[in-house]
């Protein structure tokens, strides 16, 4: 019996236990404890595989369906939406069923016993201003883990299991600021830590604030997509008839990772046939129609991705647009990924400082910021965070690894 802690992310996930006297992550992906939270529907071999496997076989081009982000459908009415497979359709419900079915049976591979409770991560807010939606995203998660084989299961906000983690590495008391971005959510604590409350059963007086929203490293990719990418396939262009522009949510389901599969439909098809008969510029429409013809919508999320990333440390970088009858190298510099995501950025700035006054506290009384989750690597988004507590010491946490780790720690806590 073994009590464990489950970071479901919307891009990574991690599953930890402790291991003697520390917690440790286990092997989920091969030797790696990082697993993409990816699942792959192989029409060829009639088989799903998920984690890196799945985005493997979907860039060889193996027929199929791949689908990410599927934590963004807690929440929303999308959550019993369903995609086609080859035979019959599947709800994202059940996809998310499907991938934590498959966690499961390889942590406790990895572990060599069955884990029988759990502690789940969850954002502050699965949804933006919507009380009702984050109480159904926190009850559809935790059926499924039930239904997955778990005996109890509870949950955590993110960045206090981050916290839980930043703690077991403080030598005296501090007030920290935790900023954990991700992929779908940004989510703040304010807490008091250190080593002599680490024990302590109740914690609730250190926690003086949690607050999040639905701003993620997804968001990066769609907003630096719109700007770039997509007006290469007639986003923001006319249509023949005068006054008219192209249509939106094309450009908007294209660009956001958890609803490219929406395109891959009969009905889809022939609306972007219509598209390109209206359209001024039916060259780039063609394109359009090339990469869904060819299911390249993924392949295209993953380009934009990786100049999101080689724009952390490079100033320039070139975005690939293959559309199966030609590809186009796209120049993409920082100043253009600032200029389409900084309203991001800056709403990531704003809920810090809403955070940091519902916790009753000036910025200079923190101490230290501590940052965790992939995005927390973007300059523009770390700029926006120390901006608002400038004078705190700035540490880094397990940028992939905190929220696990400190879910296993609250896990022991609860259940060991
Ligand atoms: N070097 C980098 N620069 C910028 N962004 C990065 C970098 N590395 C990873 N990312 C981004 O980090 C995000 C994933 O981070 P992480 O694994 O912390 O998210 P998650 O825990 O799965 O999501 P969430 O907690 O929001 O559900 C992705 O959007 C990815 O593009
Ligand atoms: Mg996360």
């Amino acid at each position: 019996m073994t009590a464990c802690g489950l970071d479901f992310g919307t891009s990574n996930t991690t599953l930890g236990v402790r291991d003697g006297d520390a917690f440790r992550l286990l092997a989920l992906d091969g030797v790696r404890t990082t697993l993409p939270t990816a699942v792959f529907f192989d029409f060829e071999a009639d088989a799903v595989t998920i984690g890196q496997a799945a985005v493997d076989s979907y860039v060889s081009g193996v027929e199929g369906r791949l689908m990410r982000s599927i934590k963004s459908m807690l929440g929303t009415d999308l959550i019993d939406a369903d995609t086609a497979l080859r035979k019959g359709r599947i709800s994202f419900r059940a996809v998310i069923g499907t991938f934590l079915d498959t966690v499961k049976t390889r942590a406790e591979a990895a572990h060599g016993a069955p884990l029988t409770d759990v502690v789940v991560g969850r954002p502050v807010h699965f949804v933006d201003g919507d009380p009702a939606g984050d109480a159904a995203a926190e009850e559809t998660l935790g059926a499924i883990a039930r239904a997955a084989g778990f005996r109890e299961v509870s949950f955590q906000f993110e960045p206090i299991a981050a916290a839980l983690d930043y703690e077991q590495q403080v030598p005296g008391e501090e007030l920290a600021l935790i900023a954990d971005i991700g992929g779908g959510t940004s989510d703040f604590s304010v807490v008091r830590i250190g080593p002599e409350r680490r024990g302590r059963p109740d914690r609730s007086g250190d926690i003086l604030a949690n607050d999040g929203i639905r701003v993620g490293g997804t968001d990066f990719d769609r907003d630096l997509s719109l700007a770039t990418a997509m007006p290469e396939l007639g986003h923001g262009s006319a249509m023949k008839r005068a006054g008219l522009l192209a249509p939106r949510s094309i450009y908007f389901d294209l660009a956001t990772w958890s609803k490219i599969n929406f395109l891959y439909t009969n009905k889809a098809m022939a609306e972007l046939e219509r598209f390109r008969r209206d359209s001024a510029v039916p060259d780039n429409i063609e394109r359009l129609i090339g990469i869904v013809e060819h299911r390249q919508g993924h392949a295209l999320a993953m380009a934009v991705e990786r100049a999101k990333i080689a724009l952390s440390d490079s100033d320039e970088t070139r975005l690939a647009i293959d559309w199966g009858d030609g590809e186009l190298a796209l120049p993409v510099d920082v100043a253009g990924l600032n200029r389409a995501t900084g309203a991001l950025a800056g709403r990531i700035g704003d809920r810090i400082r809403s955070c940091l006054a519902d916790a009753g506290v000036t910025p200079d009384r923190i101490d230290a910021v501590f940052l965790t989750g992939g995005s927390t690597l973007l300059p523009q988004v770390r700029a926006a965070i120390l901006a608002e507590a400038p004078g705190a010491r700035v540490v880094e946490g397990n940028i992939f690894g905190s929220v696990g780790l400190g879910l296993t720690v609250e896990a022991q806590r609860r259940y060991g």
